[in-house]
């Protein structure tokens, strides 16, 4: 099988991983949480998003994240629109995250706005976070399947994905946002999108609704993707799309993919340590392979 050596990931426990989550987690346990993910060797890591605290609460207190953990270049932060961008420019914030859905049903839910008023309203923002030296990375959401309006031709993904490339974004991040997507589809979009768009940082962002991450992760792979959006103890999911559980839990990719003998710069005791800190805190618990094993094998 021809696979990369190394693989980068990115853990978005901190953002997607705790913002779908009921109980407010206090402040000082979230920086503990981020501080305990970089000390396992998470270089690259959404920490927060500067979005409305009336549509999601959880990330309210997104300033003081950032002034308490924001120390490197990839510590990335999310803004969905003028305002949120703004904010993260009064921090030390160098990267920024902004997210649109393919699906105009799903945007709408989201962000209130259609696909296209959200790409109007992006367009001279990451020109003008590109004036500034950030690095901007676009997620695209409902890459494969939407809540409301189903399967989304590949094509249309292309189409929005290449609209940001020409826009200047460093990073594509395409999400499958409800977990629908199954291995062929992964292996089929990412070769296309790798051919089409061979000079933007391609990430996979897989939820694990229907337990296919890994194996969406292992077709991404073949495709040439080495760039995997993760989180730790598998939390995760979108306020605004009904029905989508976590993300791919971080330390159950990072296991997989040392056994394959593939790099990933990540310590598994020190994710384990880290998820601790946050699961007394949680409305949910937490039921990934790896940490299971860990936390009740003796
Ligand atoms: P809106 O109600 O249309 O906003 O919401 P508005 O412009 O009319 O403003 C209404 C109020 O919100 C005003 O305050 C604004 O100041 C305030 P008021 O006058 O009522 O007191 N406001 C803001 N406050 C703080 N930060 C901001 C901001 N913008 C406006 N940035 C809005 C539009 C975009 C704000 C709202 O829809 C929103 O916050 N949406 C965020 C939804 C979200 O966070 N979703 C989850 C992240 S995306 C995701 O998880 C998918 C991903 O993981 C990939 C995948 O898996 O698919 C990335
Ligand atoms: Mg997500």
């Amino acid at each position: 099988m021809d696979l990369p050596k190394k693989v980068t990931m990115i853990e978005v426990g901190p953002r997607d991983g705790l913002q779908n989550e009921k109980n407010f987690v206090p402040i000082d346990i979230k920086i503990q949480f981020i501080r305990a993910l970089k000390a396992a060797g998470l270089k690259e890591m959404e920490l927060t998003s500067f979005v409305s605290p009336k549509w999601v609460p959880q990330m309210r207190d997104a300033g003081e994240v950032v002034e308490a953990c924001l120390n490197s270049s990839r510590d990335i932060v999310l803004a969905p629109n003028r305002k949120g961008v703004d904010r993260v420019l009064h921090t030390k914030g160098k990267a920024v995250a902004v997210f649109v859905g393919v699906s105009n049903s799903f945007n709408k839910k989201n962000i209130n706005k259609t696909t296209s008023e959200s790409l109007e309203e992006l367009k001279p923002i990451v020109s003008e976070l590109k004036e500034k030296g950030c690095f901007v990375r676009a997620c695209i959401s409902t890459s494969f399947y939407c809540p409301y309006e189903g399967k989304i031709p590949p094509g249309e993904t292309l189409q929005l994905c290449r609209k940001f490339v020409e826009m200047g974004v460093d990073e594509l991040s395409v999400a499958d946002t409800i977990g629908m997507a199954n291995p062929k589809e992964s292996f089929e979009l990412f070769s296309m999108l790798k051919e089409t768009l061979p000079d933007v940082l391609l990430t996979a962002h897989f939820h694990d609704t229907r337990k296919m991450a890994l194996a969406n992760i292992l077709a991404s792979l073949q495709a040439g993707i080495d760039r995997f959006d993760t989180s730790a103890g598998g939390l995760g999911g979108c306020p605004f799309a009904p029905g989508a559980s976590g993300n791919a839990a971080t330390e159950d990719v990072v296991f997989m993919l040392e056994q394959m003998g593939i790099d990933t710069g990540v310590d598994l005791d020190g994710l384990v340590a880290a998820v601790k800190i946050v699961a007394p805190h949680l409305s949910r618990s937490i039921d990934t392979g790896y940490y299971k094993l860990q936390t009740t094998v003796q």
